[in-house]
């Protein structure tokens, strides 16, 4: 058995819905253990794409148990839009579980997201809108409202009827916005309450089942690790823990459980949103690279920020997630590239910097030291080995692995689950592979 941490080493957006989806092949249980309907997967089987916001893409395996778990804030709505639209394509959820100590997204939190952002004017962090921060918010000022209390009627509406009271002098006094009708938002959350019952469990405690029973778990994370709370470019980040770290707590599992991290990074670099981005290009390549890789977003369908690979970014997602290996997606967005740009360092004041700055506004003032590779100028999304791949395909592969000092295990040339090459098996494979630095 195997315990393996799937994470975005960038800006989110890496494709770990198809890395998820391929090594949930071999999971039995996948665990979403933070973030909301903020993030968006897309999965592509034959010739359904499948665009999924809360759920793992692992429920397109029967047998695979799918849990949403505590670390997780769960919009009831989309998620039982999300069961609906698979169910209606045949899949079935009934292998989907949540954790009655997740927090619930209200509409509230979607009300008070939006209408910060605008208050924030010029100083906005371009969120998706989705209510994430302030469902977490809440959270943290002991006021949120769990999947437990979801789950007694007469508790919700307690509760419910106490925040709402709340949020609506911060609606009308602070933003000037409509107060909300509690009784009507307690009588829509009862409905999703009937629905979501069946699915309800102590997640920690399942999952510790699986770990006993020796079941390969598959944590998954949403987002990545720039945009997490505590060691993503703060504040343009989202307000969870996308890192490894963040799978114990919001799976509820110890740290000894875990075997291996896997690390998803594209072979170029993108983010959503607002915040430095030094590699960023705006000019006709970050164009081509938008258009090629069809950059944007699964949730707010946002055009996605383009620019060249980042090094430093790299490393520093290898150290703060403990990276055993990286899955390299979309290498096949630079297929018609003449030359490919990888950032190695910074120039910071005047000095050489090669490790990630921890203040956004030092990030916002580093200058990318590039090391220029040759393109390849042949498409790539045909091969099936590392062998086929041009030369120059493998030498920046082999370039990046360097870099970042971490062996590539999984190259992703499409988005289809036929267009990828595993150099190694992630998560048995030897310690000596094809792509090692
Ligand atoms: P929030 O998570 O909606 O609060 O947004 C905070 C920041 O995280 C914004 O820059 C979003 O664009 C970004 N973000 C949130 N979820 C994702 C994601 O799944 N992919 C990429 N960016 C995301």
């Amino acid at each position: 058995m195997a315990n393996v941490i799937v994470i975005g080493a960038q800006w989110g957006d890496e494709g770990k819905g198809k890395i998820t989806d391929l090594l949930s092949r071999s999971a039995d249980v996948v665990v979403r253990y933070q973030g909301g309907n903020n993030a968006g997967h897309t999965v592509v089987v034959g010739d359904r794409t499948f665009k999924l916001h809360l759920i793992p893409s692992g429920i397109l395996y029967p047998k695979t148990e799918c849990i949403i778990a505590s670390g997780t804030v769960i919009d009831p709505q989309v998620l039982l839009e999300e069961v609906d639209r698979l169910r209606t394509l045949g899949i079935s959820t009934d292998n989907l579980f949540i954790a009655e100590t997740a927090h619930v997204t209200m509409p509230y939190h979607r009300v008070l997201d939006q209408a910060s952002e605008e208050q924030r004017a010029e100083h906005k962090i371009g969120t998706t809108g989705r209510g994430i921060g302030p469902t977490y918010a809440d959270k943290s000022e002991r006021v949120g409202i769990r999947i437990i209390d979801l789950m007694d009627e007469k508790r919700l509406a307690k509760k419910l009827r106490w925040a709402i009271e709340q949020k609506n002098i911060v609606l009308q006094k602070l933003y000037n916005l409509e107060p909300l009708d509690a009784e009507a938002i307690i009588e829509e959350y009862r409905g999703y309450a009937d629905r979501l019952r069946p699915h309800v469990v102590d997640a920690s405690l399942k999952i510790d089942d699986a770990i006993r029973e020796r079941r390969n778990i598959l944590f998954e994370g949403a987002q990545g690790t720039l945009l997490d709370l505590d060691h993503g470019t703060y504040p343009y980040v989202t307000s969870s823990n996308p890192v490894a770290g963040g799978a114990c707590i919001g799976a509820g599992v110890g740290p000894t459980c875990i075997d291996r991290v896997i690390g998803v990074a594209k072979a170029y670099t993108t983010r959503v949103g607002e915040g430095p981005f030094p590699t960023e290009l705006h000019d006709e390549i970050g164009a081509q690279i938008g258009d090629r890789g069809a950059e944007f977003g699964t949730t707010t369908g946002r055009k996605r920020r383009c620019g060249w690979f980042d090094g430093v970014i790299g490393r520093y997602a290898v150290r703060i997630n403990g990276l055993d290996c990286l899955a390299v997606t979309k290498l096949d967005v630079l297929d018609d590239l003449d030359e490919i740009k990888v950032c190695t360092a910074y120039e910071l004041d005047g000095k050489v910097v090669r490790d990630f700055p921890s203040d956004a506004r030092a990030f916002g003032r580093a200058i990318p030291i590039y090391e220029t590779l040759p393109g390849w100028k042949q498409s790539t999304s045909e091969c099936k080995t590392v062998e086929e791949l041009p030369q120059a395909a493998k030498e920046y592969l082999k370039f990046l692995a360097d870099l970042t000092g971490t062996p590539i295990a999984i190259i992703s040339l499409g988005a289809s689950r036929g267009q990828t090459i595993i150099v190694e098996d992630p998560i048995h494979g030897p310690k000596r592979g094809l792509l090692r630095a």
